[in-house]
């Protein structure tokens, strides 16, 4: 049964080892990490609390068919700082797990950390976790960005995230800080992009980009929890980052449509959004020697993997592009 799988550390399905009773998550931002992961600790089993903010089409989005028994698992809360909203935790816990997926609130503070900085230390959960982005590093030319370097990028949303960051590692509560480059998955891929005629072939010389499957934020996050790394940081990416060209390249392959005609950066930079040409502005290679180090096996070690399997699964029966995951189970 597909619930009682999950992707092993050498990304094929493998049977789910047993485990010492069911654990409780609290999740807070179930977006499209969020919910990834959610998907899969219900499949192991374990009770999930996850937070979305109020009047955000949350239930539209991520409604699907959940089995009796994992109906009794989940729990969905509001959260939603500026509104004042702040779940019991007292009364939602104890938890084994606390994540944060939530990126910086308005004015760059953490909404978790302002909202629920003193409720999470008294909750004293065993293992916390924050999502943070490889933005941090900034500009280095493509340069390769390990855990060691100083955190410089310039741009104002990261120098938040850098504000946002410091205030989990003096929250006392000892979090691992995973730093994510470029996100994609089924439901957020260059195929959707091609078949509605938003891909943009555009080349800029020398550029990379560094991303990650969802997949590998599920499994690196299960990873270092089950291992109990904490306290420090990690950077969580595949072993190839490489041009935007290229990955689009490989995905209209793949579907078998044309390529969006090539333009040049410099012609393209000026029909972008602020949030798209500071991508383009930062320039690196994001390295995963640390979470190699300390065993994880990558699901999708390169982009080319992760997108014959982001297409396989969007091409799947009962696949929703709102949620990856419609009829809630798990396929690894
Ligand atoms: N997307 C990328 O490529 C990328 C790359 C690197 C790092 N990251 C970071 O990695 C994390 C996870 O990414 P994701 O793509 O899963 O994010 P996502 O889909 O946008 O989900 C974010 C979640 O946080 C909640 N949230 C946002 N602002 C909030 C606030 N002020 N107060 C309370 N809840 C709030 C959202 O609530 P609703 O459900 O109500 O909307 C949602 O559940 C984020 O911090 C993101 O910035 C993303």
């Amino acid at each position: 049964m597909v619930s009682h799988m999950h992707r092993g550390t050498t990304g094929t399905l493998e049977p789910e080892p047993p485990r010492n009773g069911p654990q409780r998550w609290l999740i807070l931002g179930g977006g499209y990490c969020g919910m990834s992961l959610v998907d899969r600790l219900l499949a192991m089993g374990h009770e999930v609390v996850v937070s979305h903010r109020l009047g955000t089409d949350w239930h539209t989005i991520h409604q699907k068919t959940l089995s009796p028994q994992q109906k009794t698992q989940l729990q969905v809360v509001v959260f939603d700082d500026e509104q004042g909203i702040h779940p019991d935790l007292n009364r939602l816990g104890p938890f084994t797990v606390v994540l944060s997926t939530i990126p910086p609130g308005q004015g760059g503070v953490d909404p978790v950390q302002e909202g629920l900085g003193d409720a999470l230390r008294q909750a004293d959960a065993p293992w916390v976790a924050y999502l943070s982005t490889s933005g941090v590093y900034g500009n280095l030319q493509g340069g390769w960005a390990d855990e060691s370097l100083p955190l410089r990028s310039t741009i104002p949303r990261t120098r938040h995230r850098i504000g946002c960051e410091g205030a989990w590692r003096s929250s006392g509560l000892k979090p691992l800080i995973l730093r994510l480059p470029g996100i994609y998955g089924p439901g957020r891929s260059p195929f959707l992009r091609l078949r509605q005629g938003r891909a943009r072939l555009i080349h800029k010389p020398g550029q990379v980009f560094s991303r990650i499957h969802v997949d590998d934020v599920v499994g690196a996050v299960l990873w270092c929890q089950r291992h109990g790394y904490r306290d420090t940081v990690v950077n969580v990416c595949d072993t190839l980052p490489c041009p935007s060209s290229e990955l689009l390249s490989l995905a209209a392959h793949l579907l078998g449509c044309p390529l969006p005609p090539y333009e040049r950066y410099q012609d393209a930079e000026v029909t972008m959004g602020p949030m798209a040409q500071s991508f383009w502005q930062e320039n690196r290679r994001v390295s995963n020697k640390r979470l190699l180090s300390w065993g994880y096996k990558l699901c999708h070690p390169t982009y080319r993997e992760g997108l014959v399997a982001t297409l396989a699964e969007e091409q799947g029966e009962g696949f929703n592009p709102m949620h990856r995951r419609a009829d809630g189970l798990l396929a690894g």
